[in-house]
């Protein structure tokens, strides 16, 4: 079995060696009717027979996995595939660490890993079911593919998932899988897991902050996972990881893009101040105002999916080698954290205050940190476009106490800035803060699809290079009929 290219033959495309293992190739063959059910009733809506300009893994190789064809979407070769294996690879962190790393699921951390896995599953195909409707007011070809790419990448995620599932926790495990494909985001009776995967992402610019911000949670997660002491689950992350670095792409460009159009139509029409929202709206962009809005909600959202800052579980999970820290292998401390503090904000007697905590119950905290300085990068990078058309306007991260339903701030309200008001001022101000109605309804009155090759909607620039260096007027998607 050459680990490193994948074996295309068989119904589920893989590297994982399946055809000698028929327990489980048995099991995932019993699933993938199930699985192409599920895309097609929550799959993107009027798009399965369009052709689209995919990448699909061919091989592992960090240089080089992707091949790009055009394929019809329900024929995506969804599959297993996993990161080599690092030879000798010892366990990182925590109370085993310096031990080989397990092959096999530890019988005392089993329920813990299964949740684990079933927590990052569930986000895959929430994200899809979250999207599905965005194809019909595609900004562009080449935005439209971008959207089908992230799609069926999270499709292949829940399978990376589903695997380890089918794999390592036999008959419980196999139940799990089946739940997966049952749970819908937003259903009142069974809704996903998490409380961002159950948001609507209404329109593309929510769509490019979801994949900037919710993503890169995503990222964040594998980051941990993949320097799990289940060897496993550490490889399936790795080549996760690899995928996930082009939602984040989309999202980070997609707003880049939006923030340029913005920019530049307020500099033709000669409008300097970005809060003359009836002038800037009759020029068809989305005002910076209300970015920062949908920033704001999109940001806290996300924050809310890092848990508890204080966590046993989080300190369970780390202590016994499932999951570690962003970049463990690259931090000197002693990996073990039985005796370090970190500095949590807390909400104490009204009052929003910094202290230290056992290291080990502050990883959730960690790990939110860590994201934030991810974001504050991103954001940073924005500011830039807007300097470049010297418009006098910072987006900004809100304050982490902002908006939240999660931890330690769920119980207080703030403005972004992290004072905290009355509920009274709250529901006075919330306009200010986070998109209101007529935001959502100008947004959606510039929802118009654009369909020609090489052709953008008024409200934002065309990407500075295309996908596998297409021209601009590349056909990214053939639409059906
Ligand atoms: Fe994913
Ligand atoms: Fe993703």
């Amino acid at each position: 079995m050459n680990i490193v290219n994948v074996d295309y033959d068989g119904l589920i495309p893989n590297n994982v060696g399946l055809n000698s293992d028929p327990r489980v190739k048995a099991a995932l063959e019993k699933w993938h009717p199930g699985y192409i059910n599920w895309w097609h009733d929550m799959g993107p809506e009027g798009f399965q027979q369009a052709i689209v300009y995919l990448r699909t893994a061919v091989s592992v190789d960090p240089k080089g996995w992707a091949k790009f064809d055009y394929v019809r979407m329900p024929e995506y070769k969804w599959g297993i595939l996993l990161a080599p294996q690092v030879e000798d690879r010892k366990i990182a962190f925590g109370a085993h660490k310096g031990q080989p790393v397990w092959q096999e699921v530890p019988g005392e951390y089993r329920a813990m890993l299964r949740r684990l896995i079933v927590i990052q599953g569930d986000t895959e195909p929430a994200s899809v079911e979250q999207q599905r409707y965005l194809g019909k007011t595609a900004p562009s070809l080449y935005d439209l593919r971008n959207l089908f790419q992230v799609n069926v990448e999270e499709g292949r995620h829940l399978w990376a998932m589903v695997y380890l599932l089918h794999k390592y926790f036999g008959a419980e495990g196999r139940e799990e899988a089946e739940e997966l494909l049952i749970r819908r985001s937003g259903d009142a009776d069974t809704p996903r897991m998490l409380g961002a995967f159950n948001e609507e992402t209404p329109d593309w610019l929510s769509f490019f902050m979801f994949t900037f911000f919710t993503d890169r949670d995503g990222k964040m997660q594998l980051e941990a996972l993949a320097q799990s002491g289940f060897d496993p689950l550490s490889r399936t992350t790795r080549f996760m990881l690899t995928e996930e670095a082009h939602h984040m792409f989309v999202g980070e460009t997609g707003v880049g893009r939006v923030i340029d159009r913005t920019c530049s139509e307020m500099k033709k029409a000669g409008i300097d101040d970005p809060n003359n929202l009836t002038a800037i709206r009759k020029l068809g962009v989305i005002d910076l105002p209300t970015i920062q809005r949908k920033l704001n909600l999109h940001y806290s959202l996300t924050l809310d999916l890092f848990g508890n800052e204080i966590s046993t579980n989080a300190a369970n999970a780390f202590h016994s080698g499932m999951k570690g820290r962003f970049h463990e292998d690259k931090l000197s401390d002693d990996h073990k954290l039985e005796s370090g503090h970190y500095p949590v904000l807390r909400c104490l007697n009204g009052k929003i205050v910094n202290e230290d905590a056992p290291a080990l119950s502050a990883l959730n905290m960690r790990l939110r940190d860590d994201y934030t300085k991810e974001c504050v990068g991103g954001v940073e990078r924005w500011n830039k476009i807007i300097e470049k058309y010297g418009i006098s306007f910072r987006l900004t991260l809100p304050h982490v106490a902002f908006h939240r339903h999660i931890g330690e701030f769920a119980k207080v309200k703030t403005d972004p800035t992290g004072t905290i008001i009355s509920e009274a001022e709250w529901e006075k101000r919330r306009d200010e803060f986070l998109p209101s109605n007529s935001d959502r309804e100008y947004i959606e009155s510039l929802m118009k699809p654009e369909r020609e090759p090489g052709k953008f909607a008024s409200w934002i620039s065309p990407p500075k290079v295309g996908i596998d260096n297409k021209p601009g007027d590349f056909e990214y998607v053939k639409l059906a009929g």
